[in-house]
């Protein structure tokens, strides 16, 4: 069957990031404790789940969550950007918080059927808006006891989106009276829990002029870990080579993209280097960008702390002749168009 045009009564340029488009709908599948089986998925259009108000979910946060994307190619075919890696994390954040990990095939399956039946808000390929993907795996059924529910529910839900900080370069405030991520913590699991804590210092860090919040290391206060959105790659050049700064960081959840990032990188040439980042060095990098499935790869043109006076790293890499491949941003869409060729979803 062809693959359906995206919408025309959708003007994609002009997409929110609020997430709130009514779509055709989305799958559910069930794990059963006492059977230990998935029932199979089912296409749901009411964007509304009934759950108890005594599931772990709602009362002890026992929830976990993925951020894919889908891409439609100028030969208007659909395809998912590497679904095994978000399925691999999804069965760490489940194995940490005592949920059942889905089988591969049966999250394949959830992700390729929930992108067909909404094909048609797939964006077109010229376009930087995308389909955002998001698996969702919680306690449903009452249990106020402080152990694993009879019922866990996956739900994956479909939006159209655009890039969630836009595609201008835009400012970091480190935030200093927050720490999200304890050395031995959950920090670097993508749960719900790690999102919702950080709203209120991003909206005060926003009305500041800050497009971007960045995380320190909770136990040395001086090693970056991630922006609160997205993850943290530099680049510097060094004797005349391209050198991409990963941070190693216990707190920083793995990235799709900046994994992506990183092998397209060791492809053209640059170095690598994965390595602890001191915050007092990033003031030697030549750009730095915030990478993520809804973020894309953002420049971060400055960035300061909340306690210190003055930039604590200002670059203009981004806005200079490019150097070798292309700039950092740029090896971002790269990332895309190479590894966006995964999984082929038909309608
Ligand atoms: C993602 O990029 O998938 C995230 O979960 C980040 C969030 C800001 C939407």
């Amino acid at each position: 069957m062809a693959v359906p045009a995206p919408r025309k009564d959708i003007n994609w340029s002009q997409l929110g990031l609020g997430f709130n488009l009514t779509v055709n709908g989305h799958i559910e599948v069930r794990h059963h404790q006492s059977t230990n089986q998935w029932t199979a998925p089912t296409l749901i259009a009411n964007p509304n789940i009934s759950i108890s108000g005594l599931s772990p979910a709602l009362n002890y946060g026992q929830q976990c969550y993925e951020g894919l994307k889908a891409l439609r190619s100028p030969n208007n075919t659909i395809s998912v950007f590497r679904p095994d890696f978000h399925w691999s994390r999804l069965c760490r954040s489940a194995e940490a918080l005592c949920l059942p990990p889905p089988p591969k095939d049966l999250f394949l399956e959830c992700i390729r059927r929930a992108v067909a039946a909404n094909a048609e808000f797939v964006p077109p390929a010229d376009s930087d808006a995308y389909l955002y993907i998001r698996p969702v795996l919680f306690g449903a059924s009452a249990r106020l006891a402080l152990a694993p529910p009879e019922e866990v529910i996956l739900a994956v839900y479909v939006q159209p989106a655009r890039p969630y900080h836009g595609s201008e370069a835009v400012d970091g405030l480190v935030l200093e009276d927050f720490d999200r991520a304890a050395p031995r913590g959950m920090g670097g699991y993508k749960v719900g829990g790690n999102y919702a804590p950080v709203w209120r210092h991003a909206a005060k860090a926003k009305e500041m002029g800050y497009g971007i919040t960045l995380h320190l290391d909770s136990a040395t206060r001086t090693l970056v870990e991630e922006f609160s959105t997205s993850g943290f790659l530099g680049h510097k050049t060094v004797d005349g080579k391209d050198v991409l700064v990963v941070p190693k960081a216990h707190g920083a959840i793995a990235s799709t993209t900046s994994d992506s990032m990183v092998r397209l990188a060791e492809r053209e040439g640059w170095v690598v280097e994965s390595a602890k980042v001191p915050f007092a060095s990033l003031g030697g990098l030549d750009e730095v960008v915030a990478v993520g499935t809804a973020a894309a790869a953002v420049p971060i043109q400055r960035g300061k702390s909340a306690d210190t006076e003055g930039w604590c790293w200002e670059v203009t890499g981004f806005v200079q002749p490019p150097p070798a491949l292309g700039s950092l941003s740029m090896l971002g869409s790269l990332a895309h168009m190479v590894f966006g060729r995964g999984m082929k979803v038909s309608a």
